[in-house]
């Protein structure tokens, strides 16, 4: 079983979409016994709240269903995944302060490491901005989870 952990800044957003996506591909691939995933926010501000509701709406008009509920990186999800998938370039400084060198080798990325559509590395945080900036990052992650999921199934299966 592969198992993959998306990491924003809150929780509440990106992350979360990045999570209902991959589940949705994978339950259509019939994959759910090879691969999973899970999301966390690198900051617990929101904890144990629902995805932002512009998020959600989202969600809804792509039929990605949406279940998480925000929780907070911990040290032992280093360990615990095997493939840590950073919103953006700020998040992935975060996560790489709570590992040790030997035990991050390899696994954390940037989700963005994976998009065939060239970029800056970033998933924008949509956050402070208006419902297009929600759209945008669906389509990013839409894009770059096929991609992750294309390469996992070559390269750990
Ligand atoms: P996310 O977006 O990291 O994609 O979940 C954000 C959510 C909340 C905040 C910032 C970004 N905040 O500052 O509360």
């Amino acid at each position: 079983m592969v198992k993959v952990l998306f990491v924003c800044l809150g929780n509440i957003c990106r992350s979360p979409m990045a999570e209902g996506i991959f589940n949705d591909i994978i339950l259509k691939k019939k994959l759910q016994k090879v691969m999973k995933c899970d999301s966390a926010g690198t900051e617990g501000y929101h904890v144990g709240e629902w995805p932002d509701k512009r998020m959600q709406q989202t969600a809804y008009k792509h039929q990605i269903h949406l279940g998480h509920t925000a929780r907070q990186i911990v040290k032992e999800d280093i360990a615990k995944f095997d493939f840590i998938l950073a919103m953006d370039k700020a998040n992935l400084a975060d996560i790489l302060t709570l590992s040790y060198p030997n035990e991050s080798a390899g696994k954390i990325m940037l989700i963005r490491d994976f998009d065939p559509v060239s970029g800056d590395g970033n998933v924008p945080d949509p956050y402070y901005g208006g419902i297009d900036g929600f759209e945008e990052v669906y389509q990013m992650l839409e894009r770059c989870n096929h991609a992750l999921i294309n390469c996992l199934i070559k390269d750990s299966l």
